[in-house]
């Protein structure tokens, strides 16, 4: 019999999951079938216990759901403890086990395909909400130099940056705090695209050949991106490519084989 996945959301039509493990299913030749489910604001957890009546074996968590993801599993991997998030569940007889691979993602997305160094380089990661949170481990793993976790509301960075100092060289401030400093790599985990908006950085921020990194993807350019461009930036990516390697990573979680991402990367970017 086939097996069932799927991603929950609200809102989740747009989600590219579907596609993304589809292709993974053909690649590997797994047997499984995925979908996107609307879970509503008020019913995650009723809809997935309706998911797993009927034959689910895993899904897939995201926006607003992760945290409640997190508080509906009998059990967590390190690195969802790490993330006090979950964007991965796995259903078994025994209960739900909860895992996260968003961070995962972000750094194989970073090292593999845009060949970015982070160890012994200078980091500077925007935003302290979840995205920024699932990121801090694995980004500290990598063991760069220094990870500044910049936030427009400061005290909120300095709290998060105090919670993951046993990982890591890592400092909290505001976005003001940042005149005068450089870095190699700047990823933004803010969701101020959402708004259209982009923090405000001082122009000299980026270090000679940084990378600047956009959590958030969409059609075209994200509000980031342009802005990174016009303080000199020239490498450039946004995060389609952590959505196809977190997506990698769930798939392997699941079914123990590990797909090739980058012809599914190659067709998403198709227009
Ligand atoms: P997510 O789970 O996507 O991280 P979140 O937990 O709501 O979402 O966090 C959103 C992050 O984006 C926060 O760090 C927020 O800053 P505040 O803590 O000051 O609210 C940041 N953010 C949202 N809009 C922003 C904007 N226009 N400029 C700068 N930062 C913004």
């Amino acid at each position: 019999m086939t097996d069932r996945y799927c991603v929950f959301g609200n809102p989740i039509g747009h989600s590219k999951s579907p596609a993304i493990h589809s292709r993974f299913a053909q690649q590997t030749g797994e047997d499984i079938f995925y979908e996107a489910r609307l879970a509503p604001i008020d019913g995650f957890a009723a809809a997935v216990r309706d998911f797993i009546v009927h034959g689910g074996r895993g899904a897939n968590v995201t926006v607003p759901f992760k945290e409640e993801a997190f508080r509906l599993c009998d059990r967590h991997t390190p690195r969802a403890l790490q993330a006090g998030a979950v964007n991965t569940l796995i259903f078994a007889s025994n209960g739900i086990t909860g895992d996260n691979t968003d961070g995962t993602g972000l750094v194989q997305d970073l090292t593999t395909n845009l060949g970015t160094v982070i160890t012994g380089r200078r980091v500077l990661l925007l935003g302290a909400g979840g995205a920024a949170r699932g990121a801090l481990g694995p980004l500290l793993a990598e063991k760069p130099a220094l990870l500044v976790l910049a936030n427009r509301t400061a005290a909120k960075a300095e709290a998060l940056a105090e919670h993951f100092a046993a990982d890591g060289p890592v400092e909290g401030c505001g976005l003001t705090a940042l005149a005068g400093c450089h870095f190699d790599l700047v990823i933004n985990a803010t969701s101020a695209s959402l708004g259209g908006e982009v923090p405000p950085l001082p122009a000299d921020c980026y270090a000679p050949g940084a990378l600047a990194y956009d959590m958030m993807y969409g059609q075209g350019d994200t509000p980031f991106l342009p802005a990174a461009r016009a303080a000199g930036v020239t490498r450039l990516a946004d995060g389609l490519g952590m959505l196809v390697e977190q997506a990698a990573e769930a798939f392997f979680v699941w079914r123990g084989v590990r797909p090739v991402t980058q012809p599914v990367l190659e067709a998403l970017r198709q227009p």
